[in-house]
């Protein structure tokens, strides 16, 4: 329907928005995409702008994969309504047309548009992602971990098969924009946390 249509374009908007850039922007005056690994997420966000900004851009970007997906469910849509609202919505987020399409790496939108409408598998994956940092160091490598868990953690736990979809191209499309960092993570340039080295060097 041309309603659902609507839906559709306005969460693709509402992903699209840049809030590491708009935030880093706004309280930091200085632009993440010329500073770390230049990407806009919340962990070059808090590289460019400090703790705060950092904090701010993960809220920020995990409420707008959260709300489309939320709205979806209490509208009662089907099962594959509610996969294409949060697959729109994860991709506003990786192809912003406010930005000719070069978007973040999707980890925090990753978890906003699976907290609602598949909490159980969004909270195991924050456990996954936070022990993986606590082992390695790496954010990167915990992002990574984190993605390519969700379709294994979505078909464990009975998910549907618009849920696995959307699960293995949200975990494909993290993974591929993570290119730069798995070869830093190849060759051993890549920053840990807590490292004080840089991102880009
Ligand atoms: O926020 C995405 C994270 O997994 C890696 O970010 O800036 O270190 O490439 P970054």
């Amino acid at each position: 329907s041309l309603e659902f249509i609507c839906a559709l374009c306005a969460a693709y908007l509402l992903g699209a928005v840049p809030f590491g850039l708009v935030l880093t922007k706004a309280l930091a005056k200085r632009d993440p995409r010329e500073h770390g690994s230049g990407n806009i997420g919340a962990t070059n966000a808090m590289r460019t702008g400090g703790k705060l900004v950092g904090a701010l851009t993960l809220l920020a970007d995990i409420l707008k994969g959260s709300i489309p997906v939320l709205l979806a469910i209490y509208a009662g849509l089907t099962e594959s309504a509610i996969a294409a609202i949060a697959a729109v919505t994860f991709l506003g987020h990786i192809f912003p047309v406010y930005l000719r399409f070069r978007g973040g790496k999707g980890v925090a939108t990753m978890l906003g548009v699976m907290l609602p409408w598949q909490p159980l598998v969004a909270g195991i994956g924050v456990v996954i992602w936070l022990l993986a940092l606590k082992v390695s160091r790496y954010v990167s490598l915990s992002s990574i971990l984190a993605a390519v868990s969700l379709p294994l953690l979505i078909v464990w736990s009975g998910g549907s098969m618009p849920a696995l979809e959307v699960g293995i191209l949200i975990a494909s499309l993290v993974t591929l924009k993570h290119a730069s960092n798995i070869k830093r993570l190849l060759n051993g340039t890549e920053p840990a946390t807590g490292s004080g080295r840089q991102a880009k060097q």
